[in-house]
Formats: C-alpha cells, sequence, structure tokens
C-alpha cells in the first residue's frame, strides 16, 4: 500500500478485517517490520485517540515515532501559494513538506476542514500537498472529507458484534453546540456503503451529506423511523454540506439526541460514536453508559486499524 486516504486504498475488506483479527490475537506478531523506521505524525488539530492508538500501533510494528503538533512550537505555517510573507507566518508548507519528508518513511496528517471554502477542503488541499511534495507514503489521520483509520476500526467492531450477516446499520445526526466536519460521517458512509449492510442515514432536512458518499444508502428523515429494527446506531453531528450552509448549524434540535426513546424501537441495537462525544447533546447518559454501548471497544479498534495500515505501509516500503 502507497497511501491510505480513503476506503479504496485499502481494497478487499474481507482480508482486511481478515488481517485486523489477526493482529488482534498478537499484536507484536509484526515487531521486526519496522525496525529503523521512522514514522512522523504531522498535528494540524487536536487529537486523542488517533494520536495514542496510532502511536501504539507504531511500536506494535518496532517503528520509532515523532510526534509534531503544529500549532504547538512549530514555525507557524503558511499554507497558500503566491502570498507575500509578510505576516506572522515565516514559514511556508512547502518547503516544510520536503522537509518533514527527509526524517521520516511514513506520514501521517490530520487535517480538518477550515470551513471557508467548501472546495479548499474538499479537494484536500493540505493532506494531497503532503502527497505530492513529501517524498513519502502518507497516511490520513482525519482530513477534511474522510477519517478512514476511524472507518476501519468501526468496520472491524461491526464486524466483532454482528449477530447476522446483514445488519441494519443507522448513521444519525445529533446536535451539538458548535459546526463539525463531515469527514468521520462521510468516511463512515464510504465505508458502510462498501459492505453488504442494510445502511441508513437520517438527519434532519438541510443536513444532506455529499452524494459522492453517500452513495446507495438510504437517507430517511424520520429518525425514529429510521431507528426501527436497526442492529447499531451511530451517531454523529455534522454542520451543513448543501450550498450557502457550508459550516453552517441550521438547527440544534435536542429531540434528536440519542436516548433511550429512540433506542426502544431498535433491535436491541449496539450504540457507537467515534468520541470525543458532548453527552446529553449527541447521547444520554443513559444509552452511553447502557449495557450495549461499545464505545470503548470502538475506541480500542482504534489501535488494530492502525496496525494493518502502518503494517501495509511498511509492507509497501520494500515493493
Ligand atoms: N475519534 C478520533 O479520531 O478521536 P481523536 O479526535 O481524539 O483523535
Amino acid at each position: 500500500m502507497k497511501q491510505f486516504i480513503s476506503v479504496r486504498d485499502i481494497g478487499d475488506l474481507r482480508s482486511a478485517v481478515d488481517e485486523a483479527m489477526d493482529i488482534k490475537k498478537d499484536r507484536f506478531k509484526h515487531v521486526e517490520l519496522g525496525r529503523n523506521k521512522t514514522l512522523l505524525m504531522i498535528f494540524f488539530n487536536s487529537s486523542l485517540r488517533t494520536r495514542l492508538s496510532t502511536q501504539k500501533a507504531a511500536y506494535n510494528l518496532g517503528m520509532n515515532v515523532i510526534v509534531l503538533d503544529i500549532n504547538q512550537g512549530a514555525w507557524k505555517l503558511e499554507t497558500e501559494r503566491g502570498v507575500v510573507m509578510d505576516g506572522d507566518k515565516p514559514e511556508h508548507l512547502l518547503e516544510a513538506i520536503p522537509v518533514m519528508g527527509c526524517y521520516c518513511d511514513i506520514i501521517g496528517v490530520r487535517s480538518f476542514a477550515r470551513f471557508e471554502n467548501r472546495d479548499y477542503d474538499y479537494n484536500e488541499v493540505i493532506l494531497n500537498q503532503f502527497i505530492r511534495y513529501s517524498g513519502k507514503p502518507v497516511f490520513s489521520m482525519e482530513a477534511a472529507t474522510r477519517h478512514p483509520l476511524q472507518s476501519f476500526a468501526d468496520l472491524i467492531t461491526i464486524e466483532e458484534y454482528k449477530t447476522k450477516p446483514r445488519p441494519k446499520v443507522v448513521m444519525t445526526w445529533a446536535p451539538h453546540p458548535r459546526p463539525l466536519p463531515q469527514a468521520v460521517p462521510n468516511s463512515f458512509a464510504e465505508w458502510m456503503n462498501a459492505t453488504d449492510y442494510d445502511f441508513v442515514i437520517t438527519h434532519p432536512e438541510g443536513y444532506e451529506l455529499d452524494p459522492r458518499f453517500v452513495g446507495e444508502a438510504k437517507v430517511e428523515y424520520d429518525q425514529m423511523k429510521a431507528f426501527e429494527g436497526a442492529d447499531f446506531i451511530y451517531a454523529k453531528n455534522w454542520a451543513a454540506y448543501m450550498g450557502d450552509n457550508y459550516g453552517q448549524i441550521l438547527n440544534c434540535d435536542r429531540s434528536w439526541t440519542v436516548d433511550s426513546r429512540q433506542m426502544s424501537v431498535t433491535n436491541n441495537a449496539y450504540f457507537m460514536h467515534c468520541l470525543p462525544v458532548r453527552r446529553n447533546m449527541i447521547v444520554a447518559d443513559e444509552v452511553i453508559e447502557g449495557p450495549r454501548s461499545i464505545v470503548i471497544p470502538e475506541a480500542a479498534n482504534r489501535e488494530i486499524s492502525a496496525t494493518v495500515v502502518l503494517k501495509r505501509l511498511l509492507e509497501g516500503l520494500e515493493g
């Protein structure tokens, strides 16, 4: 594997999940693979799970790890070409990226949507500059439009907990006080659409996602109807994508908060969320603390998805 930025890069999902299960039995099985190889993790945005799980995955493979928080201790970076750099940004990303590439074998990048310009975000300008100029294999640690390490962990989790070959998986919008990117829901939709699950998306009108990610998924505006018979509920907030509303909060309707009322019409569904989660905005305490909440095993699987991805990128170095 030469890069990991979307579901397309992982290839056959069955073999990816099988590899994940194999690594889960012995996560140090490939500890020699990364000897004398260095992972550089670049964060333009905050993280708890991605930072820790990816670092742990690299150690599972015997790699060395360097972590750089761009906004804490690095030179402030200019990202636009053609700018007269007479402001507060002393370094340009176009020099910084190839320099970073000199010190590592693989680069992970976290760079969220900025919500200033939809085309800029959806063209993945920052991530693509790393791919183009670093000279090293690049993987996404959540970019503007996708979070594939999370989606892969979500898939592993569903495969572990499902009790039927074709579970009903419902991704629901839920309220949040701040506008959040569409990367997680886009990516989750993309990965679910690559399975043969019965996949449904529910959200209030106005929160339609990019049709390229929705694909063939069923969209249901009535949340209770969508939840009927569901085996998995995947909650997430996202800001509007469509038209002039891009990046806006259109409503904060608390009736969409996932609580025992909605869960009661499911098929005793498992509750999932990528975390961090705002309790009693996205999900009620009783649901996230309840026996069907699998948010912690889901987060634990981030180490497994990252180990599979780094293993494949290391193998790709030899090709
Ligand atoms: N789910 C996830 O990516 O968590 P962090 O933002 O804490 O990395």
